[in-house]
Order: C-alpha cells, then sequence, then structure tokens
C-alpha cells in the first residue's frame, strides 16, 4: 500500500526584480512534475545531482515551500490543499532529518529539551515523567546513553548528534521519515553505521523512509526502490536491485560508470560515459528532454522538442527516455567520442583520434558529475 503518493508536484520559486515594483521575471522550476510513491515500511532512495531539486521535493511534502501544483496524499489526504491549521497536524506524521546535524539542534537547549519541545507541541506523552520515558527508550534505541538527556549537542561527535537528529524525528511517531542527505556531513567510517541504525530502526519499527542523496552508494543497501531526478523531474525509477543491475536511462548510465569498482582488474578495464557540457540553470531548462543539452544518445528528432514521460518499460522500471528501449535493443547507439575504456585508452565508433581531441574537457565534466553524484 502506498503511504505517501505525489502525483505531479511542482515548486517553482519566483524570480524578482527590481526594488519598488518587485516583478516577477521568471522562475526557477526547482521541481517540475514528479509523481511516486513510498509503500509502507519500504525506503524510497532519491539521487541527483546538486541543485537537481531534492530537498525542495522533501520540503513540498512538509509544505514548508508552496507546492505550484500537483498533490501531496499522505495515507489518503491531500496535504497539498489542506487549511494551514490541518496541516499542522499532520506535521508531527512526517518528520525530516537534515544533513547538518549541529545546525538544526539549537546548542542552548539540552538533548532533553530539545526532544521534549515537539511532543509537548503535539500533545505526546501525559507528563514530563511520561515523555521523560519515552525519550529513555527512543535513545536507547538510537544506540545513545540515557546521561545524554541532560547533555548539550556540542558535547557530541557528529555520528551522535545524528544520531539525536534521528530520535527528534522517532519521538514524534511519525509515518514518514525524509532523510536529506543524512551522511553526508558525516565521516566515512561513521557513514555505514547511521545507515546501518536507519536500516535497524525500520526493521523493528515498521519505518516508512525517503532517503535523499547525491551519493548513489549510499542509498543503494538501504533503498527498495531508487528514483533518478535531473534537473526537477525523475529520469528513472526502479527497484533498486533492477537500477543497478542495468540502468536504462543515459543519464543514469553515466553517473553509474562513474562509480569506481573495487576490483581492480574490473575497474582498469570499465567503459566510462562521459557526459559533456555543463548542468544547465533551473530558471531556464532545455526544451524537450532536459538531458539532451548532455546526452550521449541524443537523436536528430524528438529529443530536443518533446518532453518525454516516466514510463515503465517491463517490471516497474521506468525511464524517461524516447529511446530508452531502442538503446537496451542496440539499434539506437551512443554518439561518437563518448565512451572511454580506463585507464587512458580511448574508444570511439570511429576513430581513436578523434575521440582523444574531443575528450579531454568532457572528461573533468563527467568526474564533476561523479563527485556530486
Ligand atoms: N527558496 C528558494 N528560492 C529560490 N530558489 C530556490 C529556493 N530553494 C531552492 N531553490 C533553487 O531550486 C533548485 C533546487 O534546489 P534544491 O536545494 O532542492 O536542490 P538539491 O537537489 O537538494 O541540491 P543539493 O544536492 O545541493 O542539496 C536550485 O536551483 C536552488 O537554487
Ligand atoms: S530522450 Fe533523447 S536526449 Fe533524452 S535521454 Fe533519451 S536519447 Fe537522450
Ligand atoms: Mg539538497
Amino acid at each position: 500500500m502506498s503511504l505517501l503518493k505525489l502525483d505531479g508536484v511542482k515548486v517553482h520559486f519566483p524570480l524578482k526584480k527590481g526594488v519598488v515594483f518587485d516583478r516577477t521575471v521568471g522562475h526557477v522550476y526547482a521541481v517540475d512534475g514528479v509523481s511516486l510513491s513510498v509503500e509502507a515500511g519500504q525506503t524510497y532512495g532519491l539521487v541527483g545531482e546538486s541543485g537537481c531539486g531534492k530537498t525542495t521535493l522533501g520540503r513540498a511534502v512538509l509544505r514548508l515551500v508552496d507546492i505550484t501544483d500537483g498533490s501531496v496524499v499522505l495515507d489518503g489526504t491531500d496535504l497539498a490543499h489542506l487549511p494551514e491549521e490541518e496541516m499542522r497536524k499532520f506535521r508531527r506524521r512526517v518528520q525530516m532529518v537534515f544533513q547538518d546535524p549541529l545546525g538544526s539542534l539549537d546548542p542552548r537547549q539540552n538533548i532533553e529539551s530539545i526532544l521534549s519541545e515537539g511532543m509537548a507541541a503535539h500533545g505526546i506523552g501525559a507528563d514530563r515523567e511520561e515523555r521523560r520515558a519515552r525519550i529513555r527508550e527512543i535513545l536507547a534505541k538510537v544506540g545513545l546513553p540515557s546521561n545524554a538527556l541532560s547533555r548539550y549537542p556540542h558535547e557530541f561527535s557528529g555520528g551522535q548528534r545524528q544520531r539525536i537528529g534521528i530520535a527528534r524525528a522517532l519521538v514524534l511517531e511519525p509515518d514518514v521519515i525524509i532523510c536529506d542527505e543524512p551522511v553526508s556531513a558525516l565521516d566515512v567510517s561513521i557513514q555505514a553505521q547511521v545507515i546501518n541504525l536507519l536500516e535497524e530502526l525500520q526493521q523493528s519499527m515498521g519505518l516508512t523512509y525517503m532517503v535523499i542523496a547525491h551519493d548513489l552508494a549510499v542509498v543503494r543497501h538501504i533503498s527498495d526502490v531508487i528514483g533518478v531526478m535531473y534537473l526537477g523531474s525523475l529520469v528513472e525509477e526502479a527497484p533498486s536491485d533492477g537500477l543497478y543491475a542495468e540502468p536504462l536511462h543515459p543519464y543514469t548510465k553515466a553517473l553509474m560508470s562513474a562509480v569506481p569498482i573495487p576490483d581492480p582488474v574490473v575497474e582498469d578495464s570499465r567503459e566510462r560515459i562521459l557526459l559533456t557540457g555543463d548542468l544547465p540553470s533551473p530558471a531556464t531548462p532545455p526544451a524537450g528532454c532536459r538531458f539532451h543539452t548532455r546526452c550521449p544518445w541524443k537523436q536528430e528528432t524528438r529529443c530536443d522538442t518533446e518532453r518525454p514521460e516516466l514510463r515503465d518499460l517491463g517490471g516497474g522500471h521506468k525511464v524517461a527516455c524516447h529511446y530508452a528501449a531502442e538503446i537496451v535493443a542496440g539499434t539506437v547507439r551512443m554518439n561518437s567520442a563518448a565512451t572511454v575504456v580506463e585507464p587512458g585508452l580511448v574508444k570511439t565508433e570511429k576513430t581513436a583520434e578523434t575521440a582523444e581531441t574531443g575528450t579531454a574537457g568532457e572528461s573533468e565534466n563527467s568526474e564533476k558529475a561523479a563527485e556530486s553524484v
């Protein structure tokens, strides 16, 4: 059963100009038509480059930004059109865990005060004692000692502070937790611990997550379904295993080809797909397929005129590309100079010479994309 269902969600921020009249001169199309479902007890992983609209989408679910269009249905109720007083009640049911645990915890409040604040506001626990008992229980669940209650955020390490952030969400007994880059501010060694904790809590408490990350590796193990975002919309969505076994959208293929493989033999001979050009601005997204300015498979027709819909190619593997089926079948081939066999050997469908001259700058771009995703 889908617990959270987004349909055609758009968030367009007005671009204002002028001191006196404050004219709207355009829009940032931060989220531009996203439909997805999060099943109860499962994890939806949302990945994409910086600025593609992941955080804005998460904030839209909580109505922390104005929704321009579309619906956000939580357990049968459309939050997008709910009056503010009723929305307050629903805010408890969707909680957010943020990237920067220190920045999101008030340094002047001790942990008990931070955690009980929301509980009191939402009427959880009859009195202070009851709330304290519940907080102790949750602190134990996230692996923090009960003497943490009287301590302050600066007394904890980064990983512990993220545990406090998770506890703050849990004490409100939410239906859905949106984790926005939950481990990107943490040391690599701590990242796995926090991801494992999220997984354990999901199993023991039946939690439902949306996990936002720009690192494919972070969402891989925890997600049941993964959505890949590019410039405000989903370009691919699939069960996690299916996506990693065979990415179908050219953008996902490029991202995946840039993720290092631990086996040195495979790593040395793997092909990398290089993206040309910079990420366009969401204020002036390209017409047609938004990825056409960088797509190594771009075709003469449709790509720059017609926006592809996300369509199911079988088994819940959805792709927004006019030529996805033809790319799989091999009848639509990659344009020249887009593949590199590492290390340093350049291969194209034409000659090695043309490719070598054409890829020096592009390889940097691809690495940029690889770093950010
Ligand atoms: N309040 C706002 N007003 C205007 N533009 C905004 C606002 N919030 C976000 N944006 C713009 O919307 C786009 C999407 O931003 P968002 O923060 O959702 O991206 P993101 O995918 O979360 O990126 P990152 O990985 O860097 O966190 C960006 O171009 C951003 O500058
Ligand atoms: S629709 Fe065209 S430009 Fe867009 S991803 Fe597919 S092949 Fe590339
Ligand atoms: Mg973000």
